[in-house]
């Protein structure tokens, strides 16, 4: 199952922001938002692909949550629907120690820690690594991009930050990009699934 890893850096990981103003109050969570609806949800359809949201803003931060399309069910493409579906996650999680992901719902899942807890979640099953740059090589000219297990990590309005791309380095990570412009982040999300699904599509 293909997987996106979007670094919300200041993105709230907890459930005080307001549902009247995500953008003002949660620290640009609304950008992990919009691109889980860009990298799970198709005109009346759910890909089978699962969403990493790093959460690294606020008391209770860092935090990931986890989204796995073709498993979680009810799930609206409206901001304001998915920033509810946040909210009652990151409330969830109050009280609970434990070590990688707890299951809130079938497909909704919460992990205290950063980059660290996705990377422990993926395991060292050889998954193709891929950070989505600007400026980096064409994605055209990267056929392995179409792999099932292929990772695809994006920063939100303030990219990356050095430790996390050293992350993603030292796992064997490539930097490429979807075109010349730079894009929101749910933008190049859907300019990459648009690529994946020709390449699928030719005999
Ligand atoms: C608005 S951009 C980040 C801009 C930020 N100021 C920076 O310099 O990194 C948000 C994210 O979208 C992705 N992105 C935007 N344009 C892209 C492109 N042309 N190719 C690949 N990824 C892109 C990257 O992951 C980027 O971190």
């Amino acid at each position: 199952m293909r997987r996106f890893v979007v670094i919300g850096r200041d993105a709230s990981a907890s459930d005080d922001f307001l549902l009247e103003d995500v953008p003002g109050t949660s620290g640009r969570l609304d950008v992990g938002l919009r691109c889980v609806r860009a990298a799970l949800l198709v005109s009346h359809g759910v890909r089978a692909a699962t969403v990493y949201l790093v959460l690294g803003g606020g008391p209770r931060a860092p935090r990931v949550l986890r989204i796995q399309g073709g498993v979680i069910r009810f799930v609206r493409p409206d901001e304001r629907s998915l920033a509810i579906l946040a909210k009652k996650a990151l409330a969830r999680d109050a009280d609970s120690r434990a070590a990688g992901f707890v299951e809130i719902r079938p497909g909704l899942a919460i992990a205290r820690g950063g980059v660290d807890a996705v990377l422990d979640d993926l395991g060292h099953g050889g998954h193709p690594l891929y950070l989505l740059e600007e400026g980096a090589g064409d994605v055209r000219d990267v056929p392995e991009i179409a792999s099932p297990d292929a990772v695809f990590v994006l920063g939100d309005h303030l990219g990356f930050d050095d430790p996390d791309r050293q992350r993603f380095a030292a796992r064997g990570a490539r930097s490429i990009s979807v075109g010349p412009t730079s894009l929101h982040a749910e933008d190049a999300i859907t300019v990459l699934w648009n690529e994946i699904d020709r390449r699928e599509q030719r005999p």
